[in-house]
């Protein structure tokens, strides 16, 4: 028997590389992909496991923790990080994208989390103290324009991890966000392609500045090493922090979600006119 920890969305990005991590430092992985066979970098190693299923699909979450459970192997941690970012004003995205953002990133999180919590209480009982790691963002402290619903998705995760943290907490599960800012993974050229839509809309000429601020913005960002990192140190640190904010300069955004709304209004509109993000 291992000690396994799951990996939701391990096809590409955070979720890709936070489980190669998590091998190399000994925990069996199960890594969930919607299609395909996984990542081939993960699946030649023999403490991987694929397990298959769409968030947004019960039946299938279910089958997935089902095949962990028959595996035997002692499930300790689940890293909630299936994520997509919908990008575009809120006036005008689309009934069924406003949906997704938070079918995916919200109620996926929870119907993850409500499966796999029998099996990390009978982690508890032999004597493990397991860990929810729900990748959120600085989205989930700060709202910047044209990102509106993909931040609210984000603070629904902050309020989800601080509740479920402290209903968990009489039973030794512990929850923690990992929060990072700008990373360099696929998700932004994902946004791109939808903001597109909007170019003949009324905000046209304020998505042609969107463009350099985004892409500003990903240059600017970390490695997701450095968030696959923060996800193990999550997982196994003695106290670990419940709220991990991985970005540089994170003391600006602590400050600027604290100020103010009318004076973050100034800065998101200042820095969207220097294609800065933060
Ligand atoms: N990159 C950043 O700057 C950044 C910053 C802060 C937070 N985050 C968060 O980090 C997490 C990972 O994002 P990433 O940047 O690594 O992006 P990514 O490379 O696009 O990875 C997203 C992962 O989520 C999976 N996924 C999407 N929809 C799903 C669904 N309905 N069911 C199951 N899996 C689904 C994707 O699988 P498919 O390949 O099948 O689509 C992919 O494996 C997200 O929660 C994101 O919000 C990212």
């Amino acid at each position: 028997m291992h000690d396994a920890i799951l990996v939701t969305g391990v096809s590409s990005g955070i979720g890709l590389t936070t489980a190669a991590h998590l091998l190399d430092r000994g925990f069996h992985v199960y890594g969930s992909v919607r299609r395909g066979a996984g990542p081939e970098e993960l699946t030649k190693e023999q403490r991987f496991s694929v397990v298959h299923f769409d968030v947004t699909d019960r039946e299938a979450i279910r089958r997935g923790v089902e095949q962990i459970r028959t595996d035997g192997n002692r499930l300790v941690g689940v890293v909630n990080n299936a994520g997509v970012a919908i990008s575009g004003p809120v006036e005008t995205i689309s009934e069924a994208e406003y949906h997704r953002q938070f079918e995916v990133n919200v109620f996926g999180l929870i119907a993850v989390t409500q499966e796999t919590l029998p099996l990390l209480h009978e982690a508890r009982e032999t004597g493990f103290r397991p860990r929810i790691v729900n990748i959120s963002s600085v989205s989930g402290y700060l709202t910047s324009p044209f990102t509106t619903l993909y931040s609210a998705s984000k603070f629904a995760v902050e309020a989800l991890t601080d509740g479920l943290r402290r209903e968990l907490m009489t039973f030794g599960i512990d929850v923690i966000s990992v929060a990072p800012g700008p990373v360099k993974t696929p998700i932004w050229s994902k946004g791109r392609e939808q903001t597109e839509a909007f170019r003949n809309s009324r905000y046209g000429a304020m998505l042609e500045k969107l463009g350099p601020y985004t892409e500003a913005a990903e240059a600017a960002g970390i490695e997701p090493e450095v968030v696959a990192e923060a996800v193990y140190r999550a997982l196994t640190d003695e106290n670990p922090r419940p709220d991990v904010l991985v970005m540089k300069k994170s003391w600006m955004a602590k400050a600027l979600a604290l100020a103010p709304k009318r004076v973050q209004d100034k800065v998101f509109a200042k820095r969207l006119d220097q294609n800065r993000r933060y």
